[in-house]
């Protein structure tokens, strides 16, 4: 079935990082059956190569390239790479990311350095290369998966928190600067998703307390991060930038 008009991909280059598995496989099949061609960037090959697959059967053209969003050196020549093989990037999606739960008192500094610049230094980075490219074509938009904890304190992930606050300031800023350029920024704020990264918080209590405290009652999955996603890809946003949208069965409002 055809996307309606307003939400209607086709002609737009995606670019998922951290793409094969969990939100940002859902959101990249989201994109692909809203007519985006996609590119992953991600890590695991296996993983890359298994989403690929699934891309590919949705009949859009698609690639996977391995990255560490890390290395800093490897960001322009993967989304160079990208441009070429798909052409000029028009979405970006910066959803990689990672977390570390440990107290302030006991937290490394190499876990401090590895979660912020995994969840904020390289979303900023990524972000300046898409503009450069989104600006020659007068249009682009950039969806950053931030948190609560973007938002709310956090029991023990310190880093975590503080990129995630950093990255929807960061969300804001940057579409100051690029709103005149028709570059629409904006982030998601997802729930409880089921995924890797929530395995640990998916037992016990602290599950209960997150059942309870989240008004629909269960964890969200990550092809429902995939709808808000489209909406922000698409000519639906195209007055909508600098904002979250809390993709959460209500956690936040209680
Ligand atoms: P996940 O662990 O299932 O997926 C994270 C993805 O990022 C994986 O593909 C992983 O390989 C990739 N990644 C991590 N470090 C990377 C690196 N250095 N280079 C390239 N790829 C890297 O986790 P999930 O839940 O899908 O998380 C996706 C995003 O959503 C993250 O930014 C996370 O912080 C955020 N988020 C998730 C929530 C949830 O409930 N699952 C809640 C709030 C935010």
């Amino acid at each position: 079935m055809a996307a309606p008009k307003m939400f209607d991909l086709n002609g737009n280059v995606a670019v998922v990082t951290g793409g094969n598995g969990g939100i940002g496989r859902g959101i990249a099949l989201g994109l692909a059956e809203a007519g985006a061609a996609v590119a992953i960037l991600a890590r695991n090959e296996e993983k890359n190569r298994s989403v690929l697959a699934e891309l590919e059967h949705l009949g859009v053209p698609a690639i996977s390239l391995k990255l560490d969003v890390t290395q800093r050196a490897q960001l322009r020549p993967a989304m160079e790479e990208v441009e070429r093989k798909l052409g000029p990037i028009s979405i970006l999606v910066n959803n990689a990311g990672i977390s570390v739960l440990r107290s302030a008192l006991k937290f490394r500094a190499e876990d401090w350095d590895r979660v912020v610049e995994t969840n904020l230094n390289s979303c900023f980075f990524l972000s300046q290369i898409a503009v450069q490219s989104m600006m020659q074509h007068k249009r682009g938009k950039i969806i950053n998966i931030a948190s609560e904890y973007s938002i709310f304190g956090a029991q023990s992930g310190i880093a975590y928190a503080a990129a995630k606050g950093g990255l929807v300031q960061t969300t804001k800023t940057m579409a100051i600067e690029f709103a005149p350029h028709n570059i629409q920024i904006n982030a998601l704020i997802p729930g409880w998703i089921d995924t890797e990264l929530t395995l640990p918080a998916q037992s016990g209590k602290i599950f209960e307390e997150i059942i309870t405290r989240t008004p629909a009652g269960r964890f969200g999955k990550s092809e429902e991060m995939a709808g808000a996603a489209v909406f922000l890809a698409s000519h639906a946003s195209d007055f909508v930038t600098g904002s979250t949208i809390y993709v959460d069965g209500g956690y936040a409002i209680r």
